[in-house]
């Protein structure tokens, strides 16, 4: 993952791979295309997603059957198209959620505007659906349109219990498995298939991302409160500002003596930079993003357990390092 994993060269050159077949897939002799999509291409992630793609499609030696150029070629385009997704749907995000930072830069939105913004994140869907066309395994498809699907009724979800202090941390961990963690899955699941493994290992790869997943969400909306905002590249405590109450939020609710004021506030609709100053410090000190941060951990427990069955090696190795760095990422 760029900049925050290192990974054996042979690996890393197969995921450098993904950044050229993205490249291309972006092509287009529309002028008006052309700064946004440079835009988003100069602000690319940590790559997240294709590298788990590319990880799981090779996790496991030669399966038989296919040689190990088709194995690559299938792995490069799936995570390029996955990558895509991801782009889109934050290109979409931002629209969502007014967001005018991202990862240090302005976002789509704040430079180009909405209407730029919602077609660019289409034009991002369809050109990763042209990928997925190539390459021609609607399994593969089919897992990445449920993630779409999910990803949707996570964030309708979300839209929905805005500002309500009566969610549940239930409630709260569906929405997330729907709106980030699905899409991992779906990831790790595609790269498993990619690379031939048998039913078993393949509900592993999607274990492995459905608890990789939480625990990344989980990590980010602690992050939302205690990240320091240069580093992580957007402006912090934006989750409270919306209306999406978190998890350390919840925890602060639940408080006996915090928990009524950040009521009042919170259904107030209101936040005056002191009372964003106030739950900020006030979700740290009820425990909330402690809280947070043990849920992720076990979340990642179960998803580095979900790796025993592969054979030992650099593969191996990487998924498990990566659920370490989920959880001590500062970004
Ligand atoms: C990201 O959600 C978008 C999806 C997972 C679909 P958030 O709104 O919680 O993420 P950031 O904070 O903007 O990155
Ligand atoms: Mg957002
Ligand atoms: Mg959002």
């Amino acid at each position: 993952m760029r900049g925050i994993l290192e990974l054996p060269p042979e690996l890393e050159v197969r995921i450098r791979a993904v950044d050229r077949v993205i490249e291309d897939a972006l092509s287009s002799e529309s002028k008006h295309l052309a700064r946004p999509r440079d835009h988003i291409l100069a602000a690319r992630g940590k790559g997240l997603r294709p590298a788990l793609v590319v990880l799981w499609a090779w996790a496991r030696p030669g399966p038989g059957g296919r040689p190990d150029e088709a194995r690559d070629r299938a792995a490069t385009e799936v995570a390029a198209a996955a990558e895509l997704i991801h782009m889109a749907s934050l290109v979409h995000d931002d629209v969502i959620d007014g967001s005018t930072t991202r990862r240090g830069l302005e976002t789509v939105n704040a430079l180009f505007g909405a209407r730029p913004s919602v077609l660019l994140g289409d034009f991002l869907f369809a050109r990763a659906f042209g990928l997925l066309a190539q390459h021609r395994d609607f399994g593969v498809v089919e897992l990445m349109t449920d993630a779409i699907s999910a990803m949707c009724e996570g964030e309708l979800e979300q839209a929905a219990c805005a500002f309500s202090c009566d969610e549940t941390e239930e409630g709260y961990l569906r929405r997330i498995t729907l709106k980030t963690a699905r899409l991992i899955a779906a990831c790790c699941r595609a790269g498993a298939v990619i690379g031939g493994s048998s039913p078993e290992e393949a509900a592993d790869a999607r274990e492995y991302g459905l608890e990789l997943g939480i625990a990344f969400q989980l990590t980010d909306d602690a992050l939302d409160f205690v990240a320091d905002e240069r580093e992580l590249g957007k402006p912090t405590c934006q989750d409270l500002v919306c209306g999406v109450l978190t998890l350390p939020v919840l925890r602060l609710l639940a408080h006996e003596s915090l928990g009524p004021r950040a009521r009042d506030l919170i259904e107030s609709r209101r936040f005056d930079p002191e009372s964003v100053l106030w739950v900020r410090s006030a979700v740290v000190e009820c425990g909330g993003v402690d809280l947070t941060y043990e849920r992720a951990r076990q979340c990642l427990e179960r998803a580095a357990a979900c790796t025993s069955r592969l054979p030992a090696g650099p593969v191996r190795d990487a998924l498990t390092a990566i659920t370490r760095q989920v959880i001590a990422r500062r970004r």
